[in-house]
């Protein structure tokens, strides 16, 4: 089955199983948020991809209140729970099905998030995303990825299975929701945090970090220099 059906199949009931199945998911969504640097009240143009039903969009927005976000993904029903949570407020969201490998991105985005999406990608269009994420910021803008990511060795790997099934199972997951999110789990392809920054410097971030690691789950990212900007044609910079 294809991850966008994959999640077409899981997006009724998607955002009931979450913090279950995120150990750690305040601190883990929190990390992503504290990691922006801008100001409560800045304009920001905000791009998620992998929005799903719009649970990252919906935190951005509510700590940026002024800012305008745009979410991507490739699950139609996924996109159609987003705009039910977003159907009192339509104005400050657009919603674009496309999937986000292969394809351009839109761009003048001030800061680019995503969890949980990336990992779904090969690794040759993980590094190609973060070339195209590069593109799609304006000149000193961010990118945060709050993702899974592959233990640094097997045995590594084997403890962060091992770490989350029992996490979810202490948390209550039914066997229902266990058994459909080991069924997506499938179509994970995750990679390393050092691979993953390292990629994210060759794409042309600067200041690479990671805000936040437990296990399986980290936060990381990078910002588009601003110098860039007086070389760059297009020259367009978060400050004008
Ligand atoms: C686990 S959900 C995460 C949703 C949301 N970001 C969150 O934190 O709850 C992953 C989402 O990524 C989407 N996705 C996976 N691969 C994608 C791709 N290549 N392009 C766009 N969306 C993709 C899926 O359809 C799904 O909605």
């Amino acid at each position: 089955m294809s991850v966008g059906a994959l999640f077409d199949a899981a997006a009724r009931d998607y955002d009931r199983a979450r913090r279950k199945l995120v150990p750690g998911f305040d601190s883990f969504y929190g990390a992503a948020l504290q990691s922006v640097p801008f100001g409560r009240d800045e304009e920001i143009r905000v791009l998620d991809l992998g929005a799903g039903t719009g649970l990252l969009s919906e935190m951005v927005a509510g700590r940026f209140p002024r800012s305008r976000v745009t979410l991507v993904d490739l699950s139609v029903e996924m996109l159609r729970m987003a705009r039910r949570r977003f159907a009192g407020d339509s104005g400050r969201f657009e919603f674009r099905f496309m999937g986000h490998a292969r394809k351009p991105l839109p761009r003048g985005y001030d800061l680019v998030v995503s969890a949980l999406s990336i990992h779904h990608l090969t690794h040759g269009d993980k590094k190609e995303l973060f070339e195209k994420v590069h593109g799609s910021l304006v000149n000193g803008g961010r990118f945060v990825n709050a993702d899974q990511v592959l233990g640094e060795t097997p045995e590594e790997e084997a403890r962060y299975r091992d770490w989350w099934l029992r996490r979810v199972r202490e948390a209550g997951i039914s066997e229902e929701d266990l058994a459909a999110a080991l069924a997506r789990m499938k179509a994970d392809r995750n990679a390393t945090l050092e691979a993953q920054m390292a990629w994210l410097r060759e794409a042309g971030f600067e200041a690479v970090d990671c805000f936040y690691k437990d296990r399986r789950f980290a936060v990381y990212g990078g910002r588009k220099d601003e110098r860039q900007g007086k070389e760059a044609t297009d020259g367009k910079t978060r400050n004008g």
